[in-house]
């Protein structure tokens, strides 16, 4: 079985490809020839993970899945949520978006937040999403350097490190991404007996 991961971010690719089956093959948009930035324009993350899918089975033709992710903050009403890309601009910059919520939370006593992920699959005309979350908090300064994203002010319930101090298979063991790449699995697995 073949799938296409519509993703250009080279740091999703590789927590997802140390989930998935060997005798899955994993497509990049490089592979298939996609080099546009794919549409992302609805108010949901589910929305989003939905369009990027359908996007490149309409165009590309290909059975596909993609994710979209968010982290939502209890102290400012769950933002920057579906808006976490660019948080402090449409340069989509990591480094200024870490910052601009770590002085949003300047004073906040509550630093409560989790990610969300949705990873829509497009498979034989079908549609299915797959959910995760991880709950955790906002540090008050930057830890860590493996990661990408907000990894290294987030840290997990229950874990005394950010998500940029941890392996790749711990994030993908506790991580809202992996939770949501494991029902993915699950489910390819009970629908092909080859898996
Ligand atoms: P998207 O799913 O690529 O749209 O991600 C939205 C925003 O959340 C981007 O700023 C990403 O860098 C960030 N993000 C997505 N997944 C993670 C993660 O696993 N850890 C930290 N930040 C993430």
């Amino acid at each position: 079985m073949q799938l296409v991961f519509a993703t250009n971010n080279l740091n999703k690719l590789k927590e997802v490809q140390a989930l998935i089956p060997a005798n899955i093959k994993l497509l990049s948009l490089k592979d298939i020839g996609c080099f546009e930035d794919i549409p992302e324009t609805q108010n949901t993350i589910e929305g989003n993970a939905i369009q990027k899918a359908e996007y490149i089975k309409e165009h590309y033709g290909y059975d596909c899945f993609a994710d979209d992710t968010g982290l939502m903050v209890e102290a400012l009403n769950d933002a920057p949520g579906v808006y976490s890309a660019r948080y402090a601009g449409i340069q989509r910059d990591a480094q200024d978006n870490m910052n601009k919520l770590l002085d949003e939370l300047a004073n906040a006593e509550n630093r409560d937040a989790h990610f969300t992920t949705v990873v829509a699959l497009h498979l034989n005309n079908h549609l299915e999403t797959f959910h995760g979350i991880c709950n955790g908090s906002i540090t008050k300064t930057k830890h860590g350097k493996k990661g990408f994203g907000y990894d290294p002010i987030f840290q997990p319930k229950d874990y005394d490190m950010t998500f940029a101090e941890m392996d790749l298979s711990l994030k993908n063991e506790i991580g809202h991404r992996g939770k949501a790449i494991s029902k993915l699995v699950h489910f390819l697995k009970s629908h092909n007996s080859k898996i």
